[in-house]
């Protein structure tokens, strides 16, 4: 069966001092809201070798970078758009 899908945020040092640690709040909230916490499986990560482009995301095998706080409720709906 399957386990749901994966998302992983980056927690290396460098996507922390870009402010990861906001998204990941605002991630949690968000797959709260949705009611998607049984769907989407959010992890922490270790350093992606992206970190000049921070904070990164892991998502649907991709990455996705530069997911400040102003970004991210965009890029959950346009990802997460087909478990809602
Ligand atoms: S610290 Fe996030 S990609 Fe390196």
């Amino acid at each position: 069966m399957s386990q749901g899908t994966e998302m992983h945020i980056c927690l290396g040092s460098s996507c922390f001092s870009r402010g990861n640690k906001d998204v990941v709040i605002f991630i949690r909230d968000y797959l709260k809201r949705n009611h998607l916490e049984d769907k989407i499986v959010f992890k922490g990560a270790r350093c992606m070798g992206h970190c000049s482009n921070g904070p990164n995301l892991w998502i649907n095998d991709e990455i996705i970078e530069g997911v400040t706080i102003t970004r991210i409720e965009g890029i959950l709906e346009k990802e997460l758009s087909k478990y809602k």
